[in-house]
């Protein structure tokens, strides 16, 4: 249901274009000397043609040459500033635009995790580029090419007028006839353009999601099938496009064969008026010449509505995106946490309740209430889906619960600014990230004011000190884009690493060391266990080996906490975590 672009859209783009009044000014008086320049062409032509070919003598010698010199002068007048207005507008056009491209990515990397589960990568990445591109035309050449016009068209007209006022009555009338056929088309030509952007967001949508899934759709060999479903959708943009490209087509086709059919017209009355003797021929001239300029600088509004209307469309996209606000936002007055203790952080969750989003009635945590005091170690085990993840998830404010609430340190946290709280947790995530460049960068990413030595410790707690030491140029090899180069366990130790390197007061652990072989996790291991020294550990974990340690245990299940405890207490007690240990740790341990 794509709604019609207005123009009054891109009224929007004001604040981009507002630091640039200067140069705008600096543009608009090139385009007035260029266009001024260029009306004054006909005039001084005629001069010519009347005075300096009609009149006899020596004294036409020196008319010829003086109008022949004035001619060129306003020629060259036109040329140089018809050069500092392309210079002046281009260079606004890129800058405006680089300015919005960074507005737009520093405003996605704000948005909540929710924003990034109903928007798709390729629509942010078509905002980025395709929009903001159209955008660029706009600023960069239709403003410029529309006022340029608009006073080619006005100037042109009112020196008709004074020329030959009938003929000019006459030619308004029939470009007014034209004027309707060009707006219907016009509007056409606009709703078309939206759809056929909307189809290539679909394209590169869908390549960006099949280009970050490659080895599984190579492994279940599906590449023929996305080939073919890419090469429709491309095909439906395709067609989109051409559908607009017809419209813009009979729209060009309509105006031109119209408008010059006025001027052929009345050029024709013309030429009787100057076989009679009620105009002289450079009277005639001259009127040609404006009224070819009026119908070229209708033309050229017709061109620059087309891209206007196109980037009233890009506009009104980019303004919805800079209208979506993250739910999760900083406080405005924002409390501070207590100064580190060096014993961790105390952490207490009061009857939370949390629904996705996207689940509305499902809930993913119920009713959870949790008091864990600095320093302590706490494993949460359940079966998958029970809402381990979820748990840190809100801790990391990535969501708010709908009910209940979370305190660190005694301060609620949706009262710390986000980076405050941000700053005390430190996370391995499930599926660990890491980043197309290299092994010390990428650790380094855990506080990026941390030396080369810092580093490299915190890699040998992490025990990636020796694979990374392995590596073809070591620390300086690069991890390949999301880490493709790094196998599941290696890329682990680097997410542990990272999380070493920042030292947070609260560390979260999800299933760290799933994906590591069992001598790299008992080094691990011992890391970690050095690493929960002097700071509160929430750890979600499978195995034995860890939640054993642990100084209590969580058991989840369905969002609830059905048990806590110690190991010993709840093997006694014969419950869900009696079950889960029989039948998983036995295996493992
Ligand atoms: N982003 C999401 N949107 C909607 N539902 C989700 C989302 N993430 C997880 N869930 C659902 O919430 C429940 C708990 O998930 P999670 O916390 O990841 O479980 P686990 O204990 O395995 O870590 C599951 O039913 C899961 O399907
Ligand atoms: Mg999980």
């Amino acid at each position: 249901m794509p709604t019609k672009p207005r123009l009054t859209m891109l009224k929007g783009l004001l604040p981009f274009l507002r630091p640039y009044r200067t140069q705008f000014f600096l543009a608009g008086v090139a385009l007035v000397v260029a266009a001024l320049a260029t009306l004054s062409i006909p005039y001084a032509f005629k001069q010519m043609i009347d005075l300096g070919f009609g009149a006899t003598g020596s004294q036409s010698q020196g008319q010829i040459d003086l109008y022949f010199l004035a001619l060129f002068g306003v020629a060259s007048v036109m040329a140089v500033a018809t050069a500092a207005r392309f210079y002046a507008v281009s260079w606004l056009g890129e800058r405006v635009t680089a300015d919005i491209r960074a507005a737009v990515y520093g405003h996605v990397l704000k948005q909540s995790p929710q924003f990034f589960e109903t928007t798709r990568t390729g629509e942010v990445l078509s905002r980025l580029t395709t929009d903001t591109t159209l955008i660029q035309t706009v600023v960069g050449t239709s403003i410029s090419m529309g006022l340029r016009n608009l006073l080619m068209f006005i100037g042109g007209l009112a020196m008709m007028m004074i020329t030959s006022f009938k003929l000019s009555i006459i030619i308004i009338v029939m470009l007014l006839a034209v004027v309707l056929p060009i707006v219907y088309f016009g509007r056409r030509v606009r709703k078309l353009s939206r759809d056929s952007q909307d189809r290539v967001a679909d394209a590169s949508a869908l390549a960006g999601e099949v280009l970050n899934a490659m080895p599984t759709v190579q492994a279940f060999t599906q590449e023929a099938q996305e080939i073919a479903r890419f090469g429709a959708t491309v095909n439906t943009a395709f067609a989109t496009a051409i559908q607009r490209i017809r419209a813009r087509s009979l729209l060009t086709v309509i105006a031109i064969l119209l408008i010059f059919g006025a001027i052929v017209f009345v050029l024709w009355l013309g030429a009787y008026a100057v076989i009679e003797g009620r105009m002289t021929g450079g009277d005639l001239g001259q009127f040609v010449l404006y009224s070819v300029m009026v119908a070229g600088a209708i033309g050229g509004l017709a061109e620059v509505m087309g891209d206007v209307q196109r980037a009233a469309g890009a506009t009104e996209r980019l303004l919805e995106l800079f209208a979506t606000e993250s739910h999760i936002q900083s406080p405005d007055h924002p409390h501070a946490l207590p100064p580190p203790t060096g014993q961790g952080a105390a952490l207490t969750l009061q009857d939370v309740c949390f629904n996705y989003p996207s689940r509305p009635l499902t809930p993913a945590l119920d009713h959870v209430s949790i008091d864990i005091h600095p320093g302590e170690t706490i494993a949460v085990v359940g079966p998958s889906g029970a809402g381990k993840t979820t748990l840190f998830q809100l801790l990391l404010r990535f969501y708010d619960p709908q009910q209940g609430r979370i305190m660190l340190d005694g301060v609620d946290i949706r009262q710390l600014a986000l980076n405050d709280l941000r700053h005390a947790i430190g996370i391995v995530p499930q599926d660990s990230v890491t980043f197309s460049a290299n092994a010390l960068e990428n650790i380094r990413y855990g506080r990026p004011s941390a030396s080369d030595e810092e580093v490299i410790a915190a890699a040998r707690l992490a025990a990636a000190h020796e694979f990374i030491e392995k590596l073809p140029e070591g620390y300086q090899s690069f991890l390949g884009e999301r880490g493709v180069r790094l196998s599941g366990g290696q890329r682990q130790r680097i997410a542990i690493a990272r999380a070493m390197l920042k030292n947070p007061p609260l560390l979260l652990l999800d299933e760290a060391t799933s994906a590591l072989d069992a001598e790299s996790e008992r080094l691990v291991q011992g890391a970690l266990e050095a690493a929960m020294q002097g700071r509160t550990t929430l750890i979600i974990a499978h195995r034995l080996a860890t939640v054993q340690r642990a100084d209590r245990i969580i058991v989840m299940e369905d969002g609830r906490i059905v048990e806590t405890g110690t190991h010993e207490a709840l093997v006694a007690k014969g419950g869900l975590y009696a079950h889960l240990a029989a039948l998983q740790f036995h295996a493992v341990a």
